[in-house]
């Protein structure tokens, strides 16, 4: 029996956007506008409208995850929800009423209510109106809204997130065209990832300002942490890995650690002239207030080589420049969503962290195995016999569990996801949860891996 640490959370993440359903919104976020004005570009054209229905149906659906024992819960609260007048921080009444709702309804089931702050979910209008993470006023509108989340349940939520995977957001939206609105932009992108990082660093120093650090509360952000395997010893392919890795991972976790950007970096983006616009006394509000604690999303490794064209070529500047993927020859993959598996990198995470990173208290934030089709696994009895996703989580938590005998500080396991949820451009196409969803009549049934994750759960560990 590998047993996990006492109090270890059993559990899975959602967010706002993806679960609750558009109802009773007055304002749209970027994905809800997108779809509005090109749903051809949403997997069979399915938008965020209805998502999984979390918005009428969550007393049910906790339910379903108090059924299979996870203890602990990861979701978000929508600034478009929230919200009605950003520049204040005014408070949608409905918002406020449905968020108490859905804490309440956590804690009387014994789930820990786990919250970020943004998943992606931009209101649309403050990139309209002000370039969105361009701007430094929507750095303070998001400390705003921040502030108020705290105010309003930080009596019963201990655990916040300001951001889940801000690297995305410079990739999706800035760099690679899979965020509205697509852009390319590599300057841009530098500066956005520095105003998401003081965007971070502003709402820790509200949370701090708040009495909830004495009450037991903490604070940090998840981080999609991809470490960067090179594809030879090559000193050029070391290189590009390094590079991979400053960009990728370090820009957003050393100053959520340290409170500072790691030296290279800032002098690689200084001498190619795309450095960010950055104050005396911003870089203090970065060191001053560092995270509590780190959520790490790990799905799959990033193998990187040596770029095939020289980065002193002609061309606008991007990241990697420095750096190609490599598709390493015999990886294990899961076709699918065309992601390597490779769970022993959670391992090397988790080494990282004791030996780098402080020891800091961290949980796998995010894990999972996307499948398109799953009826293909439907048996007799109606249940998706998903044992390929029971042999993907079983194999991550015995890396896992190696890295925790080795003195690491991890208190959690979340699956990527609860309940099947809508994903972004993806929409429907990848299932993830432990919980099925049929898209068409709301009918939620747990799956072969939600049985098992029960027993697991109340083992607190793997047989
Ligand atoms: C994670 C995100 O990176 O990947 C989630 O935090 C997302 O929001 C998940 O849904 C899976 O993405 P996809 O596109 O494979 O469904």
């Amino acid at each position: 029996m590998r047993k996990f640490p006492e109090n270890f959370w059993w559990g899975a993440a959602t967010s706002g956007p993806q679960s609750e359903g558009r109802f009773n919104k007055k304002h749209a976020n970027v994905f809800d506008y997108w779809y509005e004005v090109e749903p051809e570009e949403f997997y069979d054209h399915v938008g965020p409208d209805t998502a999984s229905n979390f918005y009428h149906s969550y007393a049910e659906d906790i339910q379903l995850m108090k059924d299979i024992n996870l203890n602990s819960v990861r979701t978000s609260i929508q600034w478009t929800r929230l919200i009605d007048d950003f520049e204040t921080a005014t408070v949608n009444p409905d918002g406020v009423r449905y968020y108490n709702a859905i804490i309440d309804e956590f804690i009387k089931q014994g789930i820990t209510p786990v919250m970020a702050l943004h998943h992606f979910d931009l209101p649309v209008e403050l990139y309209h109106k002000y370039g969105g993470w361009e701007s430094k006023h929507v750095v303070e509108l998001f400390a705003k809204f921040a502030e108020r989340c705290f105010e309003l349940f930080g009596d019963r939520v201990k655990d916040w997130f300001t951001f889940n995977e801000p690297m995305v957001i410079v990739d999706g939206q800035y760099l690679y065209q899979f965020h509205y609105p697509k852009l390319i932009d590599g300057k841009k992108a530098v500066q956005v990832a520095y105003n998401l990082n003081l965007a971070s660093a502003k709402a820790i120093q509200a949370f701090r300002k708040l009495d909830l650090p004495q009450k037991g509360a903490r604070i940090g952000t998840v981080l999609n942490l991809t470490p960067s395997y090179p594809a030879s010893d090559h000193e050029a392919d070391i290189e590009a890995g390094r590079i991979a890795d400053l960009w990728r991972n370090e820009m957003f976790l050393n100053v959520a650690v340290f409170g500072e950007f790691p030296a290279a970096l800032v002098e690689l983006l200084t001498k190619d002239k795309v450095i960010w616009e950055s104050t005396e006394e911003e870089l203090a509000i970065l060191k001053a207030n560092t995270i509590d604690v780190l959520g790490v999303n790990f799905y799959h490794p990033s193998r990187v080589k040596a770029p095939d064209i020289s980065p002193n070529s002609t061309a606008n500047w991007m990241p990697d420049r420095y750096y190609d993927s490599y598709d390493m020859p015999g990886r294990r993959m899961n076709v699918d969503k065309g992601w390597e598996i490779y769970p022993e990198a959670l391992y090397d995470i988790a080494i990282n962290i004791r030996d780098n990173y402080k020891n800091i208290d961290w949980f796998v934030s995010e894990n999972g195995m996307g499948v398109s089709q799953e009826e293909r696994f439907l048996n007799e009895e109606g249940v998706i016999d998903d044992d390929y996703r029971i042999d993907f989580i079983t194999e991550h938590l015995e890396w896992l569990h190696k890295g925790i005998e080795e003195g690491s500080n991890c208190f959690g396991y979340h699956l990527w996801t609860p309940i099947d949820c809508w994903s972004w451009k993806n929409a429907y196409r990848n299932r993830y949860g432990f919980i099925s969803n049929n898209i068409h009549t709301q009918i939620k049934t747990i799956k072969k891996s939600g049985h098992w994750i029960k027993e697991v759960s109340k083992n607190n560990g793997l047989k």
